[in-house]
């Protein structure tokens, strides 16, 4: 069985000649919960947009089950259900009409339709809202919505831009509890998102991508794992306004306006460090030294390219 998605040395230039993709290279298997971390304006969206025909690119391979996305884009894109990161609903049609015509749009015949649009508004709680205008649904239900109208063909992959970003604390752990069944289920599911402990919680693989670039993609432990050592981390006892980034081959995170500092535990860095914050004359509050987190990979990983070593 071909990868659910395999991108190969994708380039992409905007029209404005901005590279936003980069040689990027990405595998997600069938079933994989595939967080897809990255900051803002790292490609994220538009390696999306790529994947599902909305944007064209100049270089590279992006394929869906085996599938070309520009010479099969019919097929490749009935595999997808997209859940983009803003609404987009026609606001005068209710929840179960947006859901029915969905399914007409990708040649799933009404009775069908309508049988699947009651599985999904049971499903994600909007049952008893399939009468409503879309423009009557709160911000949550919408949120739901956006998301059945992704299932109503019975795509293979699931896509989601940001689905959380800018979700209350109680939605974002309902559609958590909804993604995590979904996979059970067998979806292979591709979320974008730059909330570390969101994909800490959820994704089984994760990519990495920092300025077009796919910088780190493996399984979530292994990403992990593959900062051997410990953490650092160093509160001060007045705020540093100025340290590099990196010292020696490693990366140093500067926390809370510069009252911390955090970096991986390697031979003589401690040292190094104490001995750039004392030319400054700054003090350490306290040492703390754990177990690296996502957060730590993610932020060594995405430190490498951007320069600003000692
Ligand atoms: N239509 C566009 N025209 C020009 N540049 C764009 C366009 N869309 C996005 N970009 C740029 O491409 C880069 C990647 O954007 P995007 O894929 O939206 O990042 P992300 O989703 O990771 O935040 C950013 O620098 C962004 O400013
Ligand atoms: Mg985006």
């Amino acid at each position: 069985m071909p990868p659910a998605i395999s991108i190969k040395n994708l380039t992409k230039f905007y029209r404005n000649r901005f590279k936003a993709l980069d040689n990027l290279q990405l595998d997600v298997a069938q079933g994989q919960f595939f967080g897809f971390l990255g900051p803002n304006g790292a490609g994220k969206t538009t390696t999306i947009s790529v994947m599902t025909g909305l944007a064209n690119y100049q270089q590279g391979e992006v394929q869906i089950f085996g599938k070309d996305v520009r010479r099969d884009y019919r097929q490749t894109r009935a595999m997808i259900g997209l859940v983009p990161q803003e609404f987009n609903f026609d606001p005068f049609l209710s929840a179960e009409q947006i859901l029915i015509y969905e399914a007409g749009y990708f040649g799933v015949d009404r009775s069908e339709g309508k049988k699947r649009a009651e599985h999904w508004l049971k499903f994600f709680d909007l049952w008893e809202k399939r009468k409503h205008d879309y423009k009557r649904l709160s911000g949550g239900m919408k949120r739901r919505l956006l998301i059945a109208r992704a299932l109503m063909h019975d795509p293979a992959i699931l896509i989601l831009d940001e689905p959380t970003a800018g979700v209350d604390l109680e939605l974002r752990y309902h559609l958590w509890s909804f993604l995590k069944e979904l996979n059970s289920k067998g979806k292979t599911i591709f979320l974008t998102t730059h909330y570390i402990e969101e994909a800490e919680k959820l994704c089984t693989h994760i990519g990495v991508v920092h300025q077009g670039r796919v910088v780190a993609q493996d399984a979530i432990g292994a990403v992990i794992h593959r900062l051997h050592g410990d953490f650092v981390e160093l509160a001060l006892k007045t705020p540093v306004y100025e340290f590099p980034h990196q010292v020696g081959e490693v990366a140093v995170t500067i926390l809370d306006g510069g009252k911390r500092l955090s970096f991986e535990e390697k031979p003589g860095m401690v040292n190094r460090v104490l001995q750039l914050l004392h030319g400054k004359g700054i003090e350490i509050e306290k040492v703390d030294v754990r177990r690296p987190k996502l957060e730590d990979a993610f932020l060594s990983l995405t430190a490498k390219s951007s320069g600003g070593g000692a």
